[in-house]
């Protein structure tokens, strides 16, 4: 059937109305017509692809990655860049109304990086070649998201004999840790990864190399251990960190929830005089107080514990949980205390706005800029300014 494409999702999927129900078209952008076939049919909503299309969007570009549509990596590389980054604006303004009521006009900050510019990458195995983690186990010898050290490691990888290994983790900038978990010739991957890599892990053993890679940040060296999270987008994390100082200004006491390997409080130590950063994973802990021996840092401590479980203190509170935001507990200590300004960090608008619901209570939503971490997907990283009324 021929229909045309109202809008975007809030995930950047193509919505239309058949039989008067909200239906999601892949790949689709507003104002295009398709030629479509229902794939799902919902009680609510429908989903459908693209058979062909009637008329294209101006806003639509050929994708570079010849595993586009199969993969899901680069979810939205048929979209022109710089549209990309107004779309995902608008989108995060519809969000942050529809489930927090506040009206917002935030900046969104990108750089010239769009591709390449990952510092991890998951993959599978698939006939023994790495292949890409989604339903379709396309194997492959280059991803446009990633750097090209870690590129060149799949290309090495492919190489070896792959067909035992469960899970291939590569990650890091100028030094590279490739984590394997499976069955493997150890000599093997030793000697054809040794020019190229840092650290090789097996199966949670280090085989090779040092415990941890390490990531320049402006002023600032980072550790990275095999189990510790870091932001993916190296070249954005100064411009996030940098305005997560300027809303964090300076004071007394500063506690950073869900710190972990400490990045965002050792980046902001000199504006103030004590930093507790609060992270539950112990090998994030371990890398946090690594990171503060590194970069000589003094005012800083480390508490391995939930956010939930402590007690919120100080006079700045910075946020940055998972995707499925904060809890309860804790959302309803942090209203119940007397901190003064928050910066919540989110990877997720929608739980997002949801909190900012709650905090609205007692906080003033004073600013929020947005960051293109993830070009090229449907993703996008917020900074909130809080202040209490
Ligand atoms: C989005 S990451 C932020 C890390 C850090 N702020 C950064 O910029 O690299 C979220 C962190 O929260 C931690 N985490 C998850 N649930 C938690 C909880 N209930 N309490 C404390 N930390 C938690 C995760 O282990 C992860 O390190």
């Amino acid at each position: 059937m021929i229909v045309k494409i109202d809008n975007l999702s809030h995930d950047m999927r193509g919505i239309t109305r058949i039989d008067n129900k909200v239906t999601f078209i892949d790949n689709t952008l507003p104002g295009e017509i398709v030629n479509t076939k229902l794939t799902k049919q919902k009680k609510d909503i429908n989903e459908g692809k693209v058979l062909s299309f009637v008329e294209q969007s101006l806003d639509r570009v050929k994708p570079i990655c010849p595993y586009y549509n199969v993969c899901g990596g680069c979810n939205i590389s048929h979209i022109d860049y710089l549209k990309s980054v107004i779309y995902k604006k608008e989108i995060v303004k519809d969000i942050i109304k529809k489930y927090s009521d506040l009206d917002i006009n935030p900046d969104i900050i990108y750089d010239n990086n769009i591709y390449n510019y990952r510092n991890k990458i998951t993959l599978k195995i698939n006939n023994g070649k790495l292949s890409l983690v989604g339903e379709n186990k396309v194997n492959i010898d280059y991803c446009y998201l990633v750097n090209d050290n870690i590129n060149k490691i799949i290309q090495l990888l492919n190489g070896t004999h792959l067909e035992l290994v469960d899970e291939v983790i590569i990650k890091g900038t100028n030094e590279i840790m490739v984590i394997i978990n499976g069955t493997v010739d150890e000599k093997e991957v030793i000697n054809i990864l040794r020019d190229d890599v840092t650290s090789i892990i097996v199966n949670d053993n280090k085989i090779y190399g040092k415990d941890y890679i390490t990531i320049k940040v402006k002023d600032y060296i980072y550790a990275i251990y095999p189990n510790s999270f870091f932001q993916v987008n190296t070249g954005m994390i100064s411009k996030l960190y940098d305005k997560v100082l300027e809303y964090a200004g300076d004071g007394k006491l500063l506690l950073d929830l869900y710190c972990g390997a400490g990045t965002i409080g050792i980046y902001l130590s000199q504006n103030f005089s004590r930093i507790i950063g609060i992270e539950v994973n112990k090998d994030a802990v371990v890398s946090a107080n690594i990171n503060k021996k590194i970069n000589g840092i003094n005012n800083i401590e480390f508490i391995c514990n939930k956010s939930s479980d402590i007690e919120i203190i100080g006079d700045v509170l910075i946020v940055d949980p998972p995707r499925n935001g904060l809890d309860k507990i804790t959302i309803n200590k942090i209203i119940n205390s007397s901190i003064n300004k928050i910066v919540y960090v989110s990877c997720n608008p929608i739980t997002l706005a949801r909190d900012l619901k709650v905090l609205k209570e007692k906080y003033d939503l004073d600013e929020i800029t947005l960051f293109d971490m993830f070009p090229n997907t449907n993703h996008v990283e917020c900074v909130c300014l809080l202040k209490l009324k």
